[in-house]
Order: C-alpha cells, then sequence, then structure tokens
C-alpha cells in the first residue's frame, strides 16, 4: 500500500533509492574475505574447482556477465556464463570440477531451477546459489549458498536485486582469488575499504537525478534508443537497454562498442540516440573513438562519464559526470544512472512502472 512506499510514487523508485542500504546489509557480515561466506564447505569446495559456469535469466544474467570479468581478471579462473533457458536445453560438455553459480533474485525462476538440475544430473555437484530469499527453491537445491540481503523487492524491473548480486559476485571473486593465492592482504584491505565506501558512492551518483530527469525528457520522444559499453560495462549497456524496455517500451538495444561498426552504426542518425557508458578505465580511448564514429553520423550522444575522463560536452554530446572512477566496482556505480534513465523515461511516458505489461516479477512456469 501507499505506507510501504515511503513518499514515493513508485516502488521501481523506492528500490532504486533503498540501495545503498541494501548493499551496506548484504555486506554486514564481511569482515574479511573467506570462503565461509558462502557456506561452512565452501573452503573444500572452492579449493577443487577450476572453472566456474554461472547460470541465470533476465537481469540476474547481466549480473553473472559482469562476474565473468571479474572471476577471470581477479581470480584467474575460467568463467561462463550461460542463459539458463539455453544451457537446460542444449548438449554441453560437463566438467565435474567446476562450481556451478546459480544467480536468481527469486530463487524460483523455472529455467534457473532446470538449468540447475541438468547441471547435476551431469554431474556437477559443486553447486552455489545467489539468491534474495532464503526460503526458495534454489537455496535448497544448491550445496552452497549466499543471500543477499535487498528485502523483498516488488517493482518487476530488478533494481536493488541486481545491485546486491554484483556485491555478492564480487565477494564471491575475491573468496576465489584468495584461495588461489592471488590476493595479497593489502589487496583484500583495498578492496574492503571500496567495499565498505560503496554505499556512501552510490549516494552521489543517485543525487545526480535532477540531471538525468532532465535527459529522460529527450530521450522519451524517440522509438529506439542504442546503449554502449566495453569490458566489464558492457553487461551494464545491456541491463540499461533492458529497464529501457521493459518499463518505457522504448526499443533498446545493447551492443558492445567495438562492434558498432560491425551493425548497428548503420542505424545511426539523428534520430538515434546513443546512451554511452564511459568509466575511467583503459579501454577509454577505445570506447571514446567508437563515439566518434557516432558523432560522425549526427547521432546524438548520452554519455555517463566518470568525472577523471575529461570528458566534456559539445554539440551533439551530453555527458552526465559521476564519481572518480571506482576500479573494479565501477560496474556498480554505473548501473545506477541505467536504471534512473529508465524509471524517468517510463515515468514520461506514464507508463505502468511496477508492474509493465506482459511481465511477471518471478517466471515460475516455462
Ligand atoms: C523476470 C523479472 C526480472 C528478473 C528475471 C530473473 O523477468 O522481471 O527482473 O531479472 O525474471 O528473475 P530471478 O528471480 O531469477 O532473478
Amino acid at each position: 500500500g501507499a505506507a510501504d512506499l515511503g513518499g514515493y510514487r513508485y516502488y521501481m523508485q523506492k528500490e532504486i533509492f533503498e540501495q545503498p542500504r541494501a548493499v551496506a546489509d548484504t555486506l554486514l557480515d564481511v569482515t574479511s574475505i573467506m570462503p565461509e561466506l558462502f557456506g561452512d564447505n565452501a573452503w573444500r569446495v572452492f579449493n577443487g574447482v577450476d572453472s566456474v559456469l554461472l547460470l541465470a535469466c533476465g537481469g540476474s544474467y547481466h549480473a553473472a556477465l559482469t562476474a565473468k570479468y571479474w572471476i577471470e581478471s581477479l581470480a584467474g579462473l575460467p568463467a561462463n556464463v550461460e542463459i539458463a533457458s539455453e544451457y537446460r536445453y542444449r548438449d554441453s560438455v560437463a566438467n565435474p570440477k567446476t562450481l556451478v553459480v546459480a544467480v536468481s533474485q527469486s530463487g524460483e525462476t523455472a529455467d534457473v531451477l532446470g538449468a540447475l538440475q541438468v547441471a547435476k544430473r551431469l554431474g556437477m555437484t559443486n553447486t552455489l546459489s545467489i539468491c534474495n530469499v532464503p526460503t526458495s527453491a534454489l537455496v535448497r537445491e544448491c550445496a552452497l549458498n549466499f543471500m543477499t540481503r535487498a528485502g523483498i523487492e516488488i517493482g518487476v524491473a530488478s533494481t536493488k536485486a541486481f545491485t546486491t548480486q554484483l556485491v555478492a559476485l564480487f565477494l564471491l571473486t575475491l573468496a576465489l582469488a584468495q584461495i588461489r593465492g592471488r590476493l595479497s592482504d593489502e589487496e583484500e584491505r583495498r578492496h574492503l575499504h571500496a567495499l565498505r565506501h560503496l554505499p556512501d558512492a552510490m549516494g552521489k551518483v543517485l543525487a545526480l537525478e535532477p540531471q538525468i530527469m532532465a535527459w529522460s525528457e529527450t530521450l522519451t520522444r524517440k522509438e529506439n534508443i542504442l546503449f554502449l559499453g566495453r569490458g566489464m560495462h558492457f553487461p551494464i549497456a545491456l541491463e540499461g537497454a533492458l529497464k529501457m524496455k521493459e518499463i518505457s517500451y522504448i526499443h533498446a538495444e545493447a551492443y558492445a562498442a567495438g562492434e558498432l561498426k560491425h551493425g548497428p552504426l548503420a542505424l545511426v542518425s539523428d534520430e538515434m540516440p546513443v546512451v554511452a557508458v564511459a568509466p575511467n578505465d583503459r579501454l577509454l580511448e577505445k570506447l571514446r573513438s567508437n563515439m566518434h564514429e557516432v558523432s560522425a553520423r549526427n547521432g546524438r550522444l548520452f554519455v555517463f562519464a566518470d568525472v577523471d575522463c575529461g570528458l566534456s560536452p559539445s554539440p551533439g554530446v551530453s555527458a552526465i559526470r559521476l564519481n572518480e572512477y571506482y576500479g573494479p566496482l565501477s560496474p556498480i556505480l554505473h548501473t545506477l544512472p541505467m536504471q534512473l534513465l529508465a524509471f524517468h523515461a517510463a515515468l514520461a511516458r506514464g507508463t505502468d512502472i511496477d508492474k509493465p505489461r506482459n511481465l511477471a516479477k518471478s517466471v515460475t512456469v516455462e
């Protein structure tokens, strides 16, 4: 009811602004990095795995994709991500030494449960859930579990569940890195420090809402939007496009920026806005040249840039400046403007934001 909306008009908006709290709660018991955060047996299990297989659907799939970048980079383990509905029905080569990670807010998504069954039937018994509902079927079915503490999520479009999944997956990455001798005490301290300050940093990004709202006034009049990102921010561009289409019904697609010239560039014109996720990481120069490709075709760019990118607005290029680059946790910060942009575009269009047409919060049937 209106009472639990706490002054907000929509649950999605409330849940967007709850994220600093949700992340802080998810980190509540984390005073150091250790496998036991994932269950009593986790040390033995993690120590015996040679790769990671992540299974998920929807937004949770994008969280899992981000984790692939983290796990391969920081833990040095091969990681693969599969859409649960694809994995469960394809012939795959099983590796009993894989850690199977099922990522699901609800823990009741039929395809995720189905994919997990397939993995188990193929002899993969090292299973871990990252889930927001302790009483869910997924948690019962997995050997190890990590509970996100987003609290109940009501908006059909996932927000706080997504960012807390990322926090959980980052902790998993660090635990795997530690077991493999790839996390020094100094690095552990540095990552814990960044995690502890994440809620504050998120608060600063959420304060950009008025600027994002101003952009949504332009974007809401368009029929198509292209989202671009690179590296670990490519999944964040995917998540931005998903949010946009789910709740505003504007057709939105995300591309890895390097793929622009292999197709989507043909669509770019002054009628096709392009939203770019621009963290100040080692791919910035590459992204910059992708943005030039857009400008040269009269595409209108809307760039979410870290303040230290040195990117300033120019004709055809609008920029909103985020915090300074936040290292490997940067995708979490860059998620927030994606959510706010979709929310305000939907608000301007007058859609049923918390219950978009044809969609369900939890897809428990195929
Ligand atoms: C539905 C929801 C999405 C969610 C997806 C996966 O499509 O609308 O917000 O990302 O299911 O749900 P899960 O509970 O498995 O994370």
